[in-house]
């Protein structure tokens, strides 16, 4: 149909017309709110690069899930920065860890969220790779046992999904595999599909202390240049037993989320990573752009490209948005 007959801008002139045509809503159920996890008690130790984000001790951790969940946030993701860090380690799978602990009071208290966990190694090593270095480079196939004992002790504390983001090859089958012989078939694997070797994950390296002491991840994350690649992994990590994919970052490689979407129409996440979260903030705190805005846009636009979740440290703040009064 074409003008004159056909107006788009009829169904243009008012927010309620607007809002009735619109074919993408953003939700709170939509949400994940990551949550970085240190030992003590009432610590709430802002990380200066993620204004509004700290780091927190597990009775905090345990508020911030009341409180997110009192805005209609389903999930959080946790990430745990160790009292000790080690070459293996080896605080990512102690029955005792501070994500362990995390989880289950986080069980006990805020009973009606649900538990994600981030199943890496850098963290908790003390040269910040993500597995077990030989010869200089992260090892695949001994990092794959450390993994699935941190997956293991994840869900023995309680997890509902874990969330492995390594890049290792063969983690997802192998972390499924001793999910379902240890009676843990229930447990959901979140698989960090087509993770980026990414610039934007600086402020992150802040606030879980897990910045490489040399070197850098681009042997195991992959290169921003590559899109078939990054569907071939997607195809691996479902044949694997994953049950959701993510594309991580968001912002920038939305040509995947809508690709993976289209391709597989499987569950995906997108991570609305740290860097994409600064920038915003910055600017916002620069009174360059309109922060609110912009940030209710990025997000319908990630769900819009096609995910089905989103990861992000704006998970609080959307929330309030689409809850008025709150
Ligand atoms: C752990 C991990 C990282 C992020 C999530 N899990 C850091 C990295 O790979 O260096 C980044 C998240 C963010 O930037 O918000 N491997």
């Amino acid at each position: 149909m074409e003008f004159p007959i056909y107006r788009a801008r009829r169904l243009r002139r008012s927010e309620r017309l607007r809002e009735m045509v619109r074919e993408t809503a953003l939700s709170a159920k939509d949400l994940i709110y990551p949550l970085f996890v240190v030992p003590g008690k009432d610590t709430f130790q802002p990380v200066s690069s993620m204004p509004g984000i700290a780091q927190l001790s597990v009775d905090r951790a345990v508020k911030e899930c009341q409180e997110a969940s009192s805005l209609g946030i389903p999930a959080v993701i946790l990430f745990g920065i160790p009292e000790r860090k080690d070459p293996l380690g080896s605080e990512a799978y102690s029955d005792s860890g501070v994500v362990q602990q995390a989880i289950r009071a986080i069980k006990e208290k805020a009973p009606e969220i649900l538990v994600i966990t981030d199943v890496c190694l850098c963290e908790y090593t003390d040269h910040g790779h993500c597995g077990v270095i030989k010869n200089g480079d992260v090892d695949n196939d001994s990092t794959l046992e450390l993994l699935v004992k941190e997956a293991l002790s994840h869900a023995r504390a309680g997890a509902d999904i874990v969330g492995p983001s390594d890049m290792m090859d063969g983690r997802v089958g192998a972390i499924r595999k001793a999910l379902d012989q240890n009676g843990f078939q229930q447990v959901a694997i979140l698989a960090y599909a087509a993770k980026f070797a990414s610039a934007f994950y600086g402020p992150f390296r802040e606030a879980a202390e897990s910045t490489p002491q040399f070197g850098d991840r681009r042997s195991y994350q992959m290169d921003p240049g590559n899109a078939d690649e990054a569907l071939r992994e997607v195809e691996l990590d479902i044949r694997e037993g994953a049950d959701i994919v993510m594309v991580k970052p968001a912002m920038a490689y939305l040509d995947l989320v809508y690709r993976v979407k289209q391709k597989f129409g499987y569950t995906v996440a997108a991570y609305n990573v740290s860097g994409e979260y600064s920038m915003i903030k910055a600017a916002g705190h620069n009174g360059w752009i309109d922060e609110k805005r912009i940030m209710m846009e990025v997000l319908l636009c990630i769900k819009r490209a096609g995910a089905d979740m989103i990861l992000t440290y704006f998970a609080k703040d959307v929330a309030r948005e689409l809850t008025p009064g709150k």
